[in-house]
């Protein structure tokens, strides 16, 4: 299972990537979003995708509940499986990136090693997001019942009750749900694609 198989050949494309930027008139790239359940990430991604999808980029958004339930559905919350979790999407997120997408990750994805994966799975293309907001709001604001569960002792494993998340050292942009609205977290968002996604970049 661990030894790498010595029969495999790369298949190279004809379309290279600045084909690929001059025919979707952007380039491609992942926005990470990273932070604790309940800090915003799914409410930013789905408005960031549809914002985005509105002036003609193409977004797409990958979810952790949503994934769940196919490509990693035989997974669970152990770190062994959170790391294969992440390590799945990492790679399917830079080939979104590949094929020129914006594609909009949205996992609590808490360990640090995890993330560093990712990028390097789209290595320049990447762009980690910290979803900023402490345990304290996201308990608050609970959206699923989540924190009540595991508070109860039902959820094991639970990131900011009983398992760890490894706060981001530099990511590239910080959005503090905790000070700003769901709008105005948008808007960060946006202006940094439109800073960071333009063709002359
Ligand atoms: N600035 C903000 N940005 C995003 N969400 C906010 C903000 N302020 C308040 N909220 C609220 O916080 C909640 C965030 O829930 P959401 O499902 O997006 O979290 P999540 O990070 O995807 O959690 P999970 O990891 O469990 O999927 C929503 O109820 C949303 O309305
Ligand atoms: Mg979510």
């Amino acid at each position: 299972m661990n030894s790498k198989p010595t029969n495999i050949f790369a298949v190279r494309s004809r379309i290279d990537a600045a084909a690929r930027r001059r025919r979707n008139g952007h380039r491609g790239g992942v926005l990470w979003l990273t932070g604790l359940s309940g800090a915003g990430k799914s409410t930013l991604a789905v408005e960031v995708e549809r914002s985005l999808f509105d002036v003609g980029y193409h977004a797409y958004v990958l979810d952790g509940d949503n994934l769940r339930h196919g490509l990693n559905s035989n997974l669970g919350f152990s770190q062994e499986d959170r790391t294969e979790n992440i390590r799945r999407v990492g790679e399917v997120a830079a080939l979104f990136a590949d094929a020129g997408f914006i594609c909009i990750s949205a996992f609590i994805s808490p360990y640090r090693t995890d993330r560093e994966k990712a990028r390097m799975a789209a290595r320049q293309d990447f762009h980690e997001i910290y979803v900023m907001a402490d345990v304290a709001t996201c308990e608050s604001r609970d959206p699923k019942g989540l924190y009540e569960r595991a508070r109860r002792g039902e959820i094991p494993d639970f990131t900011g009750v009983s398992a760890p998340y490894e706060v981001p050292e530099s990511p590239e942009l910080i959005v503090d749900t905790m000070s700003f609205s769901v709008e105005e977290s948008v808007q960060q968002v946006l202006d940094y694609v439109s800073r960071k996604f333009k063709l002359a970049d």
